[in-house]
């Protein structure tokens, strides 16, 4: 096993310096792998997970370009799963962050592009599932942007909006280009609709409760009139509210912790649809819904 590891260690330690690199958006370095980019470290998740990942049929895997709303995916999943295990007063969820709650059954959480799993976790034998999120755009680039800022150290001048655009629109952000991303997981939902769910962060928030409904559904676990009566879908979706999460302490705060040089509050900002027009020009917004028309033209789904 550890000689497997190894020899995926040592592959991806040969293939990352051939690959095309471009500055990030913190200090980190992006490399372009398999048509997206990526940092180093996820590159060999990704190699990982292909060389050695065995799927249960019971994997559930939460799948997102970041920014688009993966902590409040992971909460609203894992307290849907798990409705029958916890009194919501005294939830798990008010102890930890939605990022560090243990699998049970294994809720995995990932960004990883579609294309790059492997076909025995994609093809329709396998039973694992995938709940994908994604958001508007423009949107994420205004949460990313912040996001970064947070991330930079203090001694590098912030990213200005303007190159975090650019970088964007190029495609050349983590897990990028966000459009393929969106694309990957949208046609799989339509190919295998049973595999994959495809939701949008503007729908969550319009529709919470039909979201949980449907979220119930596709893994399996529909709620019953009992629950329906007991006011359980409300319960999930007040729980897993940006207002309740972001109020917790666990989530106020700001410790670091070494693996993460992020702290807990930095995954919750606004939690808004639409604050990117508080941000992008006329001229930024026009480029950003070109791009996206394009890219998404005829696939029956836009934002
Ligand atoms: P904003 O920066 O626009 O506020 P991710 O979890 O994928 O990193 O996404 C972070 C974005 O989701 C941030 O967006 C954050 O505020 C928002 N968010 C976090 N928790 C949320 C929740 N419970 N409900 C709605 N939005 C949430």
């Amino acid at each position: 096993q550890d000689e497997g590891y190894q020899k995926t260690f040592k592959n991806c330690a040969e293939l990352v310096p051939t690959l095309p690199r471009s500055k990030g958006w913190w200090l980190d370095e992006l490399f372009q792998y398999q048509g997206f980019w990526m940092s180093s470290f996820p590159i060999r998740g990704s190699m990982l997970i292909n060389d050695h990942f065995k799927p249960r049929p019971t994997d559930i895997i939460v799948a997102t370009s970041p920014k688009c709303g993966t902590t409040w995916l992971r909460a609203l999943v894992f307290s849907i799963i798990n409705r029958a295990a916890f009194d919501f007063n005294d939830h798990p969820l008010r102890k930890l962050n939605p990022q560090e709650l243990l699998p049970s059954p294994r809720l995995l959480s990932t960004h990883i592009p579609y294309s790059l799993f492997p076909k025995r976790m994609t093809d329709d034998t396998s039973a694992c599932r995938f709940v994908y999120i994604c958001r508007d755009p423009k949107d994420v680039l205004v949460s990313k942007w912040h996001f970064s800022n947070k991330l930079r150290p203090k001694e590098v001048p912030p990213l200005s909006l303007e190159e975090a655009f650019d970088l964007f629109c190029k495609g050349v952000s983590h897990y990028g280009p966000f459009w393929d991303h969106v694309l990957g997981y949208w046609k799989a939902s339509v190919e295998s609709p049973k595999k994959v769910l495809f939701l949008t962060y503007e729908d969550v928030k319009k529709e919470p409760l039909g979201c949980v409904r449907k979220v119930a559904e596709f893994l399996g676990v529909p709620f019953s009139q009992e629950e329906e009566n007991r006011k359980t879908v409300e319960e999930i979706v007040k729980l897993c509210s940006f207002e309740s999460l972001s109020n917790l302490d666990v989530n106020q705060s700001v410790a670091k912790r070494s693996e993460r040089p992020v702290s807990n509050s930095d995954f919750f900002r606004k939690g808004e649809v639409g604050d990117w027009v508080n941000h992008l020009s006329p001229e930024m917004v026009e480029k950003m819904n070109q791009i996206t028309e394009q890219k998404l033209q005829g696939i029956g789904f836009n934002f």
